[in-house]
């Protein structure tokens, strides 16, 4: 990985890198800051660990999806895959910016409508939706119902006659990205195949098919796939709207260079027939740059010419995607940012695995330290969890200066609140 110190990130007031939340920086005193509020202070004020949001960060990319499109069609809705952030307060901001929204189960529906999204601007999707989802749909005035079985198109004519529906396609289009994220090719447990699109048409008797989607998979660099989406759907047959899924990758590490949401439109717009409104759901590249997580160093183990570890409060009850994807992350400490020794980054759970990052460069960590991994904005929150019982953390928004909680940390009480 590159070092901190090509990216901007050592001296005071110098932007931050891509990877941080856009208007990060160094303050006067060397200590990095989130939407003009310094992470260590934050980490005294809330407590450790926390998922820190630039609110503007959000706000800036969903304006910049919005005028991509606008700039170059008429026709076009984004809609915010909410499984990336499920939490009311980033749903409300992204409803108020104009997006729509994506739910993939009865639970983020109810988050969605308690957001404010209007019921007519949700999307709800899932390979195995329970009637009572569907009920849920029809009874909430949900816009669109994404088809992704025979057995739901069945129980959807029964549930809900009437609704407007989308059948979901998986296009044989595999992006090179890590298998258990890539979800458009024939091998699927989504949607139907390029093959069976036709009959499944066919037995479609009380449902209004008003479009297509289809979604390739998550965290893609590689624009081709995207081109040729659009033109493998249209060939299916004419309908008014094209859904291409989300999936726009993002910078985790300090080399990462994804490409321009401006040249994503781009490659969605290719081969989008005239006439015919393109959506697009992004989730990641909506909120995974835009939020940080703070742990408290607790020890520093070293081991002579094998390894550093360096453990923290948190580990794969707050942040998973190491463990489910090998998922790679930076760290710093977040008063002395930049440069030191290659360390790896443990979790406090009782597993081996558990580990955060490889081969990250702190400068001298030692306990009580605030750390700081970038880039942990998307699917930290959302899969959260409470393995070995650990509270899970609070979710803190930052907007010039101003820090607020919008999810609180669990408490210990919070673990037994189920029992009967
Ligand atoms: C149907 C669908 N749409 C959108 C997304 C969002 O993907 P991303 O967060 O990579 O943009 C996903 C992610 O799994 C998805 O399954």
């Amino acid at each position: 990985m590159a070092s901190v110190e090509e990216h901007g990130l050592v001296s005071a007031g110098q932007p931050a890198s891509h990877v941080f939340p856009i208007g990060s920086r160094i303050n006067e005193v060397g200590r990095l800051e989130v939407g003009g509020c310094d992470l260590v202070e934050l980490a005294e004020t809330f407590g450790t660990p926390a998922y820190v949001y630039a609110e503007e960060d959000m706000r800036a990319r969903a304006r910049a999806y919005i005028e991509a499109f606008r700039s170059r069609t008429e026709r076009f809705e984004v809609v915010y895959a909410s499984k990336a952030l499920p939490c009311t307060a980033a749903m409300r901001l992204l409803a108020a910016e104009g997006l729509s929204c994506d739910v993939a189960s009865g639970g983020e529906l109810h988050l969605a409508l308690r957001a404010g999204f209007p019921p007519e601007r949700i999307y709800l999707h899932g390979n195995n939706k329970s009637e009572a989802e569907l009920a849920q749909a029809r009874d909430s005035g949900v816009g669109f119902v994404v088809l992704d079985s025979l057995e739901d198109i069945e129980r959807l004519e029964r549930i809900a006659p009437g609704q407007r529906v989308l059948l979901r396609v998986t296009p044989g289009i595999s992006p090179s990205t890590h298998a258990f994220i890539s979800t458009g090719q024939v091998d699927s447990k989504f949607g139907f195949g390029i093959d069976d699109v036709p009959r499944a048409i066919g037995t479609i008797r009380k449902l209004e098919l008003v479009g297509l989607h289809a979604h390739v998979g998550s965290q893609i660099f590689d624009l081709e796939p995207y081109e040729r989406l659009a033109e493998v759907l249209s060939a299916i047959g004419d309908y008014p709207l094209l859904n291409l899924g989300g999936g726009l990758g993002i910078a985790y590490s300090y080399d990462d260079r994804p490409p321009s949401i401006e040249d994503y439109a781009d490659a969605l717009l290719t081969g989008a027939p005239e006439g015919v409104k393109v959506l697009c759901e992004p989730g990641r590249s909506i909120v995974g740059n835009a939020g940080v997580t703070i742990y408290r160093v607790g020890n520093v183990k070293r081991i002579p010419g094998i390894r550093t570890y360096v453990a923290v409060d948190g580990g794969m009850s707050d942040n998973l995607r190491p463990m489910l994807y090998g998922a790679r992350y930076e760290a710093e400490i977040a008063d002395r940012v930049g440069g030191g020794a290659v360390c790896t980054i443990a979790g406090k759970h009782c597993e081996s695995g558990d580990i955060l990052a490889r081969d990250v460069t702190l400068d001298d960590p030692r306990p009580g330290d605030v750390l700081v991994m970038p880039a942990t904005g998307a699917y930290g929150h959302a899969m959260a969890n409470n393995y070995n019982a650990i509270p899970r953390p609070p979710v803190i928004f930052c907007r010039d200066g101003q820090a607020r909680e919008v999810v609180r940390r669990e408490t210990l009480e919070d673990l037994t609140l189920r029992d009967v």
